[in-house]
């Protein structure tokens, strides 16, 4: 099942050779002069979005050998064992099947699949049965979702980006962070009677959740509230830990769902407590239409594939370590921290499935702002600065509201910006000249909706999973994350204790500085 890592196959030193003579210096503008069929060639519809890549520093013959490396690393097995079910997930053995929870019942699977399946859809319509309940109730006006990474990220950002379907009367808030500020902030303009507090942890032991969820119960109990089964459910695949917690409401998951990955799973109750059952279906329904396309369309036309394969061409061969997001929406003002987790979590690893030490780098740094108001900030470097990186803009044709002017005015600027970095000004003298053959990926959503955001992030999902693959690494672990978590529990108590017997200098230090004063 193992798929060959992308150095190690024939195209590799082909597509090295070619980047030697042609890509190194590749020039945008002659490109575009020299091929009228370059937009054409260079861009794609797929399922709700609209993807232009053509201001990108690659050809045809470019994505002709990246397709012939990932041929030759078995991408397609690859992907086709993730959608069977097999267990991808190495180093955890543990399948990896995000894309069953959109799949809709009138699509179910027979063999292996079918049990997990039916649990699905059962899960899927009793979470979304109860999140009609609790919007028909009037009583409870906010909602506290208490999660961290793959269970606040991606809920949050949804519930922003689709604030324009969100029923009136229910707030919902986020509470992730461990610094008591944030869940006291929060707090402070609750009432426990209108309170509906949702635990969010896939193992219900993360340590920054548990440590909320218990000052959430304490605050409950202490400002009166009571009926903690009524306001307090558990999403998560530890339901016995849920219930040891006290509460009886839980809706679960699997372990074949990655935290990042689960905004498609119960951890998705604040989406459809926000837009509703049909609205989160909608959501589901997009994202499967990108899956069947990944699935489905020969390579040439996958476009999670073509911008996969964009991502190893930009780090592998044009050796670029950030690519910066730019979502000309500002109700997308989350989407980067969560491509962010979705990226970086996923591809920011040193080692194969074999565990051998890669000779290459593999995820780049991701970071952005809504535009245009990056454009006031960082664009300056990304114009004129001495490092390249890759832009992605993210552009919505229609607007949800009717002030006039304004979203011809951000269109223009989105339209513009790419403009701007791919002509350059070569003749303004010294500091006003631009170098210009900046590379940017222009996608279009017609509008946004449950649809178009459901697919839009489910084509990243396999785009990193493309980029991954022909890495060859394990997509679907974390295990970076751990060492820091260990060491905290070792500190915590010497903040305490004062106790500083085996540290480093300067961790010993800070500690001290950090230490309460008695
Ligand atoms: O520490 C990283 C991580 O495990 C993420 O992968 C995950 O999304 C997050 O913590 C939260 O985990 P849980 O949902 O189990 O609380």
């Amino acid at each position: 099942m193992m798929n060959t890592r992308c150095d190690r196959t024939a195209a590799w030193g082909v597509l090295q050779a070619h980047y030697d003579t042609d890509g190194l210096g590749f020039d945008l503008r002659r490109a575009f002069a020299s091929d009228t069929g370059r937009f054409a060639a260079l861009s794609q519809s797929a399922p709700h979005v609209f993807a232009d890549l053509s201001k990108n520093l690659l050809d045809q013959r470019t994505e002709q050998l990246l397709l012939a490396v990932a041929r030759e690393a078995g991408l397609e097995a690859h992907r086709d064992a993730m959608f069977a079910g097999r267990h991808i997930n190495a180093t955890e053995d543990r399948a990896v099947l995000h894309t069953l929870l959109r799949r809709p019942a009138s699509a179910a699977p027979s063999g292996d699949l079918a049990g997990a399946f039916g649990d699905v859809h059962q899960t899927l319509d009793a979470m979304l049965a109860y999140a009609e309940k609790v919007r028909s109730d009037s009583t409870i006006t906010d909602v506290v979702n208490i999660g961290i990474g793959g269970s606040d990220l991606g809920p949050q950002m949804a519930v922003l980006a689709l604030d324009q379907f969100a029923a009136p009367g229910k707030r919902v808030h986020f509470v992730s962070n461990v610094d008591g500020h944030e869940l006291a902030g929060i707090l402070r303009g609750l009432a426990p009677e209108h309170t509906l507090f949702l635990i969010a942890s896939k193992t219900f032991t993360t340590a920054e959740t548990m440590a909320n969820a218990q000052s959430a119960k304490r605050w409950f109990e202490q400002s009166g509230g009571v009926d903690i089964a009524r306001h307090f459910a558990a999403l998560t695949t530890n339901v016995a830990a849920a219930k040891a917690f006290g509460i009886d409401t839980t809706f679960g998951f699997w372990d074949w769902v990655g935290g990042r990955y689960s905004m498609w799973s119960a951890i998705g109750l604040p989406i459809a407590l926000a837009i509703g059952a049909d609205g989160f279906r909608g959501l589901l329904a997009g994202a499967h239409a990108m899956d069947e396309h990944f699935r489905s369309a020969p390579l040439e036309q996958n476009l999670p594939v073509r911008l996969g394969l964009l991502d190893v061409w930009y780090r592998n061969f044009h050796r670029f370590t950030t690519r910066s997001i730019a979502p000309y929406h500002s109700a997308l003002k989350r989407l980067p921290a969560y491509l962010q987790q979705l990226e970086m979590e996923s591809n920011g690893k040193q080692v194969d499935m074999a565990g051998q030490l890669l000779t290459f780098g593999t995820s780049p740094v991701l970071w952005g702002e809504p535009g245009t108001n990056g454009q006031h900030a960082y664009f300056q470097m990304l114009h004129q600065g001495t490092d390249v990186t890759p832009l992605e803009f993210i552009a919505v044709r229609d607007a949800a509201h009717d002030l006039a002017g304004h979203h011809p005015k951000l269109l223009a600027n989105a339209l513009a910006q790419a403009q701007a970095l791919m002509v350059g000004q070569q003749d303004a003298g010294g500091h006003k000249n631009f170098p210009g053959n900046r590379p940017s990926t222009f996608f279009v959503l017609d509008q946004l909706t449950p649809e178009s955001l459901g697919a839009f992030l489910a084509l990243y999902e396999h785009r990193v999973f493309t980029s991954g693959a022909l890495w060859g690494i394990n997509s679907f672990d974390q295990w970076g994350v751990e060492l820091g978590k260990v060491l905290a529990r070792d500190i915590e108590p010497r903040l305490a204790s004062g106790d500083v017997a085996g540290l480093d200098a300067s961790t010993a230090g800070l500690l001290q500085r950090l230490r309460p004063l008695a």
